[in-house]
């Protein structure tokens, strides 16, 4: 994770890097630094925010037309000021800012240590960049030479820029594994971990491939791998705006973005289905509709809300397209030794695409023969280059590190991948697919209706803030949105809670019930409805407080629930992009309440390329 910012031009650095920095502090916000090069290097480092360190730097002399900036999500060494990026050499002539882990840093350190090198942080990164000074001295090389030979002794993953005193006309930059965009303006350049800092100055972009090193100044960019190959950068445009990153008048990314689903979702479908004809089409993978019709199993891996979407994923494809499918978290799947044959399909969901566990998944699946699809938000993100084929959900940049959009979005791509493979299977009668699609279409507007429930939620929130713990209760294709609602929660709110299958609660978590807890229950109408109400009932007889979510006109649940909120009537299928929506207005004013920096929860980072 981390994030990383770098700029050579004509302009003043500070302000673009510091700009870029805040758009990339859904990478982790532990630490901040900056350091420009003018005469010599100036740092400026400093634990917590973006904010913290301009505070720090206020007044201090701050001009440099190239520098490079960090926001660090912690890993090796606590967050801190000494161990904030950048990181120099030893004579402090480097500096650089490392996104990702070198897993042999231990031995690199030690061999530097008894080449008397001595440092100044706990971190990996700083251990890179002494290694590299100390082969630009034992070589007698250039920068971009001393990178390249670093980095054929490193193991691990890396997107680094580096600053030189000796050269402040230019830096060199790389990356594996983590994420690295160059934007290319007039004779200026911007890097960066994704395209959020570079928008505002140009379309022009070059995503860097895996192995690349680039060697910047202010009116050239050259690319070579590690083979020392010179590579031409494929320049592509940018289809980002501006807007899109911005808050559009809301007080939080997360409720803008909440708001935003129905259109996410209709986004999302565009192209995609043809209710009238019963017909979905899904370009991105319809060269593998022969391995989908005939595919034995379905592996669908993921991590977090993704893994949550997964599992609705699960209970769709199973229930229209009638294959099986195992729903895996990625970090699990890639350390068993998993079985997997050439007539699996394998499907990676990642709003990031930058989830390592996910991409090791897809690496591990990929060396067995199966077929990877992916469900990715970010265009051009890692995870879409790894895999075969696949539908982007095209929710639009998510900056709330709690994913809200990206969920229903992928919930939404789910259902059209179980109802074009049905369509391919042959599972459903052509009456059934065009019920269902029309239903679909119909998802933003009552997504709309549902997002109705904003003054409900805070009411309950009002009620709730002060618990310590909740638990979600759901059956079935709701059972999924209970674990998704239980995740908003703690993530944002900190309030220990836990998402559970209704009728499993008699099995353990029903001993947690007392007047205290409370009790979040999806009791819409549909196939599981009455046996919801006998759970809502046991936790009534023991005296929890019960919040559920109902049917609009649902009178049965209303009697015995402390608080409900409505949401419209609809297909079963739609309910997981129903259902969530009041858990996530819950979850957000609850945080609300209790004072928490809802966007920026703590310890967590939105894009998790550590494993
Ligand atoms: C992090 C984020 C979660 C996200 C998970 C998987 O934990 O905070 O919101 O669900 O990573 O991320 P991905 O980008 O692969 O969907």
């Amino acid at each position: 994770m981390c994030g990383i910012v770098g700029y050579i031009g004509q302009k003043e650095a500070w302000p673009i890097i510091v700009k870029g920095l805040k758009r990339l502090e859904y990478r982790g916000y532990d630490s901040a630094g900056i350091a420009l090069v003018a005469q010599g290097i100036n740092s400026y480092k400093k634990a917590g925010k973006v904010t913290d360190l301009e505070a720090f730097a206020e007044g201090k002399d701050l001009r440099g037309r190239v520098g490079i900036g960090h926001t660090r999500w912690a890993t090796h060494g606590e967050p801190s000021d000494r161990n904030a990026h950048p990181h120099f050499s030893e004579d402090e002539r480097l500096a650089i800012v490392h996104n990702g882990i070198i897993e042999n840093y231990a031995t690199l350190k030690e061999e530097l240590a008894s080449r008397g090198h001595t440092f100044k942080s706990d971190t990996d990164t700083e251990v890179l960049i002494h290694l590299i000074a100390d082969i630009m001295e034992a070589e007698n090389t250039d920068l971009l030479e001393a990178v390249r030979i670093a980095l054929t002794q490193v193991v691990g993953a890396y997107a680094i820029v580096i600053a030189d005193r000796e050269h402040p006309n230019q830096l060199v930059a790389a990356r594996k594994g983590s994420p690295m965009v160059i934007g290319i303006g007039e004779k200026e350049y911007f890097i960066a971990s994704d395209a959020s800092p570079i928008i505002e100055y140009t379309r022009n972009v070059v995503y860097l491939k895996d192995q690349e090193i680039a060697f910047i100044s202010d009116d050239a960019l050259l690319l070579k791998n590690i083979d020392n190959e010179v590579q031409t950068p494929y320049i592509q445009k940018l289809e980002m705006h501006l807007e899109m990153l911005e808050k559009a008048g809301y007080e939080h990314f997360m409720l803008k973005e909440i708001h935003e689903q129905p259109r996410s979702i209709r986004d999302c479908m565009r192209g995609r289905i043809y209710p009238q004809e019963g017909k979905v089409q899904l370009g991105g993978i319809k060269e593998y509709a022969e391995k989908l019709r005939n595919a034995d199993r379905i592996i669908i891996v993921a991590c977090g809300t993704s893994w949550h979407a997964g599992l609705v994923g699960e209970y769709l494809i199973e229930e229209y397209a009638r294959v099986p499918v195992g729903v895996e978290y990625a970090s699990e799947f890639r350390y068993r030794n998993p079985i997997i044959t050439e007539k699996d399909i394998v499907i990676a969901i990642s709003q990031s695409g930058e989830t390592a566990d996910t991409m090791a998944a897809v690496e591990l699946a990929k060396e067995r023969g199966a077929t990877i699809l992916g469900i990715c938000n970010v265009v051009g993100s890692s995870i879409p280059r790894l895999t075969h084929g696949g539908v982007y959900t095209h929710a639009g940049p998510e900056i709330g590190v709690a994913s809200t959009k990206a969920f229903t979005a992928q919930v939404t791509v789910l259902t059209l991948i179980a109802l074009y493979t049905a369509q391919l299977r042959g599972t459903l009668p052509q009456s059934k697919l065009v019920e269902l699609l029309t239903a679909l279409e119909d998802a933003p507007l009552l997504v709309e209706r549902a997002l109705k429930c904003d003054e409900a939620t805070q009411y309950i929130a009002s009620e709730i803030k002060d618990s310590t713990n909740a638990i979600f209760l759901g059956r079935g294709i709701g059972f999924p949105v209970a674990l998704e609602g239980a995740l908003k929660l703690k993530e944002i709110s900190y309030i220990h809670a836990e998402g559970y299958p209704a009728a499993e609660m008699k099995h353990g978590p029903i001993a947690l019930i007392d007047k205290e807890m409370p009790v979040v229950v999806i009791a819409t109408k549909n196939s599981s409805y009455e046996k919801v109400i006998s759970n809502i009932q046991e936790v009534k007889a023991r005296k929890g407080r019960v919040i559920a979510i109902v049917t609009e006109g649902d009178t049965a649940v209303r009697e015995l629930a402390d608080y409900v909120i409505e949401i419209p009537d609809a297909e079963e299928a739609l309910l997981p992009l129903l259902a969530t929506v009041p858990l996530q207005l819950l979850s957000y004013h609850t945080a609300l309440l209790r004072g928490c920096n809802v966007d920026q929860p703590r310890n967590l980072a939105k894009s998790v390329t550590v494993e």
